[in-house]
Parts: C-alpha cells; structure tokens; sequence
C-alpha cells in the first residue's frame, strides 16, 4: 500500500480543515498551502480512481481542486508542472497495456449554481469577442457517473477500447469494451467519409441491473460494490471479459473527439454543431444521450439553467446515476475558437448537482422507542450538507446491521440520500480509525421506561414490551394524528409532546376531549389555530373506516391491509369476533397479518378503546365508497396501470388512485401481465422493459381519453 493508515488519518484530517477554513491571501501561507493541497488531491485521486473508494464526497474533492486553481491563479509563479491543475487525473494501473489517445481525453470544468453558469456564458462571449446580449446555443444533457471509455474505430470496425487513464495515455481494455452489448463492434462511419475516428463517452450500470448485480453477489458471499459508479468502473477493468458481462455494464456515447478521412484529414468541420455529430451515431447504432429525452439544445444559457434544474429535480427517477449536467456549446466552429486548456475544453463547463454523499463523524448513538415498541438506534453526526439538506442523525435500524457495517462511535462514516430515500450510512472508514473508536453497546432496558428488552428469535429488532411505556404511548398517539391515518391537519408531533406534559393526553380517546379553550391560553396559540385544529379534530370524525384501523398502529397493518379489513366489515367492533382462520381467509392477509390483528382485537382495552371513541362521535363504520367494486365494472374493470415518469397533469398518487376508481389495477413492476404503461416525462428503464415487452405505451393524455 501506498499510504500508511496513520498518512491516510492526517491527509483525511487536513483535507477537512482545509475544506473549513479556505486558503490564506498571503503569498508565504499560499506557497505552503498549495504544496499541500496537491498532496491532499494526488492523495484522494488514488483513493477515487485507482481503489474507487474515495475517502471525501466529490463535492469536496472539487473545492480542493478549486482552492489549488485559485492559489495558481492569484500568484502564477507558484505553479508546478506536475500540480494536478495542470493535467487530468490518473486512472492507470498496472494490468493492462497503456495506449495513446488519438487526441487528450480532458476533464471538465466545474459549476453549481445558475449564477456560475451565467459567468461561463459571459466569459465565452468575452472570449469570442462577441456582445454580451447574443444568445448562444448550447447542448445540454446527462453527467453520466461511470468510467469513462474511449473508443477508436478503423474502416468502420471498433479496433480498441481503452479507459481515459491520465488522459493521454489509458489502459487498453478492448476485451472488456467488446463485451458491452450496446457499443456496436462495426458502424458506417465510411458513409459520413470517416475512416478513423475515436469517440468518449462511459460504461455505467443501470441502478435497478445495480441492484440484481449486488443481490448475485450477496448470495456468492462476494464484496458489494458501493455504487453503480465502482461497480462500472471496476468492470472496466476485469481480467476476464465474461464479468463484463455479469455487471450488466451498458455506455452512453457523448462525444467525438477526433475524425479522419482515409487521407488522414480532419472531417469534423464538415458537421456544423455538436448535435449535429451525436445525431449521427445515433443513426449509426450508438447509444447516445437522445433528444426530447436526455438531451436538449438549449437556445440560450437562461433555458441551460431551466434544463439544469428540472433534471436536478427529476434526477432520482432516471434509470442511470447521474452526478449533473454537462453543458457544450453546440457550434463545433465556435469551439475550435475557444479550444482547450491543459485541463478541460473552455467552450464546455459540467453544471454538478448538490452532493448526494459526504463523510462526517458519528458523535453517538440514542436509542429510540417506537409505537410498537420497537428500539431503533439512531446515529448523531457532525452536520452535514447533502444534497441541500442538513443531515445531523440518521437511522442504523437495528443491532444486526452495526455489526454487519462494523460501525463504531468517532467513525468517520460515509453517509448518502438518494432523493426520496431516507439518509443513511453506506459505511464506516476503518482505515481513518485512531482506536479511540468505541462499539456500539445495545441496550438491555428500554431507554425510557427502563423494563427489560426482548428480541424475538426470529427478528432483528430489540422491543419494549411493557403497555405502560410513555415511549410507545406518544408516537402512537402521533402516528394516530398523522397524514395517512386520521390525517388531522395541524395536529404535528410537537402538539402531542406538549398536550402530553400538559396531562391532556393520556389516551388515543384524549385527543377527542381536548379543552380548547385552555389550549388557547398557552403560550403560542392563538384563538385562529386553535379554531383551526378544533375543526380538523371534528372532521376526522367522519373519516372512511380503514383509516381509524390503520391509526391504530397494529403491527404489520398498513393502509392496503387496512383497507382489506375495513371493506370486510360493517363496524369495526365486529373484528373482535373474528378467528384467526376467518381473518386469513381474506384474500391477500397472510397469517402474521392476522396473527396480529387477533391479538389486538382480543385486549380489552382495544375494545373499550373503540367504544369511548364511537361515544365521541367518531365514525367506526364501514362507508359505501369502501366496498370493493366488482370485478370488472368500471371502464378500466380487468385492466393493469403502471405510471412512471413524471405526470404534468397530477401527481403519481391521484392518477393511481382514478385507475382504482374506475375498477383497473396498479402493478408495481413492468410484467407481461401489465395492460397499459403510462410514460410521463422523463420515463426511464421502465419504458425501455415495456417496449421489449410490446406493452402499449400511452402518454398522459391518452390515459386521460381512457376515462372519458
Ligand atoms: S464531455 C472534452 N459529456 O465527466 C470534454 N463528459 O470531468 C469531454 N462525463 O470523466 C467530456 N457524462 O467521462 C462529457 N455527457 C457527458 C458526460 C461526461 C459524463 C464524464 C467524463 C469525464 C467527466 C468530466
């Protein structure tokens, strides 16, 4: 190894003091600063590029670099020819045979917010020497998060494949490109009058393939990769070409960088812009960033940023990892104005989405108490920005999982939030540890009411089972109030915590028996939300039954089995006459499901419970709009729904919700038992499956038609 744990320890350390408090303006602190950073950043380069285990999010590595950019810049005598500045990162390792791209394979140049994308539009019309007020047309697509490739083809045959290495050089894997099923081993180049022509662009993994790949090699006792982006560029890199295969690996091509004709003469000037050049691999076979899907030229930088925006927001729904946007001018005669630094093209800037992923330290662990009892251990860290949102403490779900993460307190963990996922540790840093770490003891009494824990056999979860527990009794009454059960808008946790130490609740009955007028004396409460809450009170007495089923908070009932229940009954006290076989005998209730809500129905006090809430006026009775209906009524009766994309006419929620409404039925996953898909925007892997299955493909509005 090429760095100590003890070195690794120190370079981690003085990466994030540097990354908090900047560089110095003074040139005799800059000169030393500078030398360390291109340590720091030779350093985190090895760990991203050669192991793929980078010990800092990229965000951070970009402020590194932007810090050692802007020392150079200010004091150009202190800049080295060997500082990372002046040449792209290494990716070469010593497996495969080096080979020389036809022309450099250049990085990128960094921007993150609208502003920054307004100085690159500027600084390129300086450059130009053109107005300020002419609008400039650009290319604007995916930052596809994979390994870059480079490809070249020779009288219309893909000759060599080779990976971007330090941009000169890279290692020579046409074995493993070969693999790639949807590079084509021969295109038509010859027809364009192009004999040579060596194309960029990157092996990635779809996240759903990502996915199957890790549960094959959970199964195989194998490492899991990390993510999609080390699962791609280690398979790059196999030694036996079939992996390539077993990774699913797929590329986008993105660029051409350099063309001849048999003379040996440039070609490129006879296409007029970049889309021009990608629209024609397109027509050769490649697969490309598409129009109307992935790519769009933008007729100006304020449509760039638009783009930039809604595919930030839509990012998450994309069947690729993407890390941001790349934006091109879409001239190629503009670009040969502008031409290249050491380091990247000027006339091409990526616009990088908020970090998704960073390394923080685990200060401590508590131990919180559900509603059902069950005791989660939830990790505190030094806040942290991802993805826009200040992490301080995420969830380690259970005791197994600590252990099988080997996670420790005083960890340097890496944590990550994809989009609607909640945040959570991908891993701790074993490598960054000085031994003051400490394990993670999981306690044998519940944390507040102190009665001892179990953990059944069969579960990887430690609960209280005491019915007295104030833990237990507050998030149950929180989740009673909450959206998707009695939805009593207004009524937030922080509510319930304080009519709690108030002595107002001691019940879910309490909540029907709130004194009003006292409320409205506290602190913070005004007579107009008070009014407001008292309404929202008196209307959930009248909610659709499944609702008060599912606010019970029985263990394994959620809303479908909710509704199930309630579509079965008349009133809810009938449940408590049912046996365990009537219960599974519903279609869909299996018998932990059961087992559960006979247990419930058989206490007392739920049964009392039911009757004090039925006295105050709230609904235990099954509503008409409840019923099943019949199978096969309804316009959509017998028909299958599948939505993905995003819809422009209504969220994914209400569209669903009508397909049930007129009798069809939703699937979760895109099958020969599906009817219909519906694509909105940027619809991904689904719709792709769907046409391999030839499942019509309807856009929203044609579903719309459906129901007229
Ligand atoms: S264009 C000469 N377009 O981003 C300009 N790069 O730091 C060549 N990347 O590792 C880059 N998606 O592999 C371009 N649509 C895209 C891209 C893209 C991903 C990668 C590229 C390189 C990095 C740039």
């Amino acid at each position: 190894m090429l760095y100590s744990s003890v070195q690794q320890k120190e370079l981690f350390d003085n990466s994030k003091k540097l990354l908090q408090n900047g560089v110095s303006a003074k040139k005799s602190i800059a000169a030393a600063q500078a030398e360390q950073l291109r340590e720091l950043i030779v350093y985190h380069e090895w760990r991203y590029y050669v192991l793929d285990q980078p010990v800092v999010s990229d965000y951070e590595y970009d402020c590194l670099f932007q810090m050692l950019k802007d020392i150079e810049a200010s004091y150009p005598s202190l800049i080295r020819s060997d500082s990372p500045t002046q040449r792209v990162s290494n990716d070469l390792t010593e497996d495969f045979p080096t080979v020389e791209h036809l022309t450099p394979t250049l990085s990128l140049e960094n921007s993150y917010n609208r502003e920054d994308l307004f100085d690159f539009d500027k600084r390129i019309k300086k450059n130009l020497g053109i107005a300020d007020t002419v609008e400039l047309e650009y290319c604007v697509e995916p930052k596809f998060d994979g390994g870059t490739i480079v490809l070249l083809y020779e009288n219309d045959r893909l000759v060599r494949g080779a990976t971007r290495g330090n941009g000169v050089m890279g290692d020579e894997i046409t074995a493993n490109i070969k693999a790639i099923s949807s590079i084509p081993l021969t295109a038509a180049f010859s027809k364009y009058g192009i004999k040579k022509v060596e194309l960029r662009g990157e092996a990635i993994i779809r996240k759903d393939l990502f996915q199957k790949v890790n549960i094959e090699r959970s199964k195989n006792g194998e490492q899991l990769f990390a993510n999609p982006r080390n699962a791609a560029t280690g398979g790059l890199r196999v030694k036996d070409s079939k992996q390539v295969r077993e990774r699913a690996l797929d590329a986008f091509i993105y660029q051409v960088g350099f063309a001849a004709d048999e003379n040996n003469n440039a070609v490129l000037n006879n296409f007029e812009t970049h889309n021009d050049l990608i629209r024609m691999l397109e027509a050769l076979g490649f697969k490309v960033p598409k129009l109307a899907a992935e790519m769009e030229v933008c007729s100006n930088i304020d449509k760039v940023s638009d783009f930039c925006d809604r595919w930030q927001n839509a990012r998450d729904s994309y069947g690729f990892e993407i890390d941001g946007m790349v934006v091109k001018l879409n001239k190629l005669g503009l670009q040969d104005k502008l031409g290249y630094t050491s380091h990247h093209p000027r006339w091409a800037i990526a616009y990088k989405f908020a970090a998704k992923q960073a390394t923080t330290k685990l200060l401590n662990v508590e131990f919180q108490v559900g509603r059902t009892g069950a005791v989660t251990p939830v990790a505190k860290l030094a806040p942290v920005e991802l993805a826009g949102v200040t992490i301080s403490s995420v969830s380690l779900h259970n005791e197994d999982l600590i252990k099988e993460k080997d996670i420790r307190i005083g960890d340097t963990v890496l944590v990550e939030r994809a989009g609607d996922v909640i945040p959570y540790i991908v891993k701790s840093m074993a490598e960054l540890r000085d031994g003051t770490e400490a394990a993670i003891d999981f306690p044998k009494n519940c944390p507040v009411c102190s009665s001892e824990l179990e953990r059944p056999a069969s579960e990887a979860v430690w609960r209280c089972v005491s019915p007295l527990c104030e833990a237990q009794l507050l998030e149950r009454l929180k989740h009673f109030v909450s959206k998707d059960a009695m939805n009593i808008d207004g009524f937030g946790p922080a509510y319930i915590d304080k009519f709690y130490q108030e002595g107002m609740l001691k019940n879910i009955a309490d909540i029907y028996q709130l004194d009003f007028e006292r409320i409205e004396k506290f602190e913070g409460f005004g007579k107009k939300s008070v009014d407001k809450l008292k309404l929202s009170v008196e209307n959930s007495k009248s909610n659709p039954l499944y609702r008060l089923l599912y606010a019970f908070g029985i263990r394994f009932v959620g809303e479908t089995n909710s509704k199930i229940f309630a579509a079965a009954v008349e009133d809810i006290s009938e449940l408590k006459n049912w046996s365990l076989e009537q219960l599974m005998s519903l279609r869909e209730i299996g018998p932990k499901v059961a087992q559960a809500m006979f247990d419930t129905f058989a206490l007392p006090e739920t049964l009392e419970l039911i009757d004090e809430l039925e006295k105050l006026g709230v609904n235990t009775r099954r509503l008409d709009s409840e019923l099943p209906k019949a199978a096969g009524s309804g316009i959509l009766g017998g028909k299958t729904f599948l939505f993905t994309g995003t819809l422009a006419n209504m969220s994914r929620d209400e569209a669903e919700a009508m397909v049930e409404e007129h009798g069809g039925k939703i699937l979760s996953t895109v099958s020969k038992n599906l009817s219909f898909l519906v694509a909105g925007e940027k619809a991904g892997s689904k719709l792709e499956k769907a046409n391999k299955l030839q499942i019509p493909v309807l856009t929203e509005g044609e579903f719309l038609e459906m129901l007229i």
